[in-house]
């Protein structure tokens, strides 16, 4: 592991030994089942923007690495790199066949022009500013080289049947933690701007939906479950009730076998300027 700074510290939002419940060993199995539950459907677009082409990729808050094993299985002769500023969520990603970087994805120890793709994924909602971010993934592409972020917006998170509106505040107050502590889990929506803005072209957004249709109810748990909302009991945020409620609703939710859930995510992509006219997804 390259280590550029003599202690790197995590940033923004993100905690990882207090997201969820049972502290760090929890968030490690909760990337794990977020990453299973959607990343066909995010490979599937990521492949269709020209993915296989983007090597070497940089994948920015590689976290655990949940997503580098499966981008490594999916694609053997891409070139991954795994970074995180989080070094001991990242020393978890050792084994995932990639090497690792622990650096600041608004600092990056790597050349101008170095890599043919960058991966943001569920990072950019967690940084309290995200312009520097992108600028960064900008500077370390080359000409045309590929970014991709994937994220979600929380206004736009999907829909259940039942839904329960009951819990809108609980939600509600997740979001405000997310954004007291620098992050915005409303990020969705402002990532074309983004990524224009820094100056990338041939902008896209793909949204993607993932439903009980095609995976098991329970595999929604880490989205829909009550153990994410722990760590705002413990620090004051949230109530008991209201974990009792979100806790009596999921349960309700999880037992009722016509219950329906879809999630949407957000896959925004945009290529770096100076590469060859014509990017590959422009006629599609
Ligand atoms: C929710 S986790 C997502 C991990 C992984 N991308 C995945 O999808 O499984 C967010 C990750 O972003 C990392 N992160 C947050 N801010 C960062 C920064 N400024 N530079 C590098 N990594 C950062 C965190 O340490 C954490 O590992």
């Amino acid at each position: 592991m390259t280590a550029p700074e003599a202690s790197v510290r995590r940033a923004g939002s993100y905690d990882a030994a207090n997201t969820t419940w049972g502290g760090l060993d929890g968030e490690l199995a909760r990337l794990e089942t977020q990453a299973a539950l959607s990343f066909d459907e995010e490979l599937r677009i990521m492949r269709d923007l020209g993915l296989a082409g983007a090597g070497p990729l940089l994948e920015l808050g590689a976290g655990s690495g949940a997503v580098t094993r499966r981008l490594r299985a999916a694609e053997p002769d891409l070139p991954i790199v795994a970074a995180d500023i989080d070094e001991k969520v990242l020393a978890h990603a050792a084994g995932a066949g990639a090497p690792l970087l622990l650096g600041d994805a608004a600092r990056l120890p790597l050349r101008t022009g170095s890599v043919g793709g960058v991966l943001l994924r569920y990072v950019l909602q967690h940084v309290a500013d995200p312009a520097p971010v992108v600028a960064e993934a900008l500077r370390v592409l080359r000409p045309g080289g590929l970014l991709v972020v994937v994220e979600v917006d929380s206004m736009l998170w999907g829909l259940a049947d039942p839904m329960y509106p009951e819990l809108a505040s609980v939600h509600g107050t997740m979001a405000a933690a997310q954004r007291g502590a620098g992050g915005d889990r409303q990020i969705g929506r402002k990532l074309t701007r983004l990524l224009r803005g820094a100056g990338f072209g041939d902008v896209v957004l793909r949204p993607f939906a993932t439903t009980n249709d095609d995976h098991p109810t329970e595999a929604f748990a880490p989205h829909l479950g009550p153990e994410r909302l722990v760590p705002l009991v413990a620090s004051g945020a949230l109530s008991m009730a209201q974990l009792a409620l979100a806790t009596d609703r999921w349960n309700r939710f999880r037992a009722d076998p016509d219950a329906w859930v879809m999630l949407l995510g957000f896959v925004v992509a945009g290529t770096a300027p100076g590469g060859p006219a014509g990017s590959p997804w422009r006629n599609r």
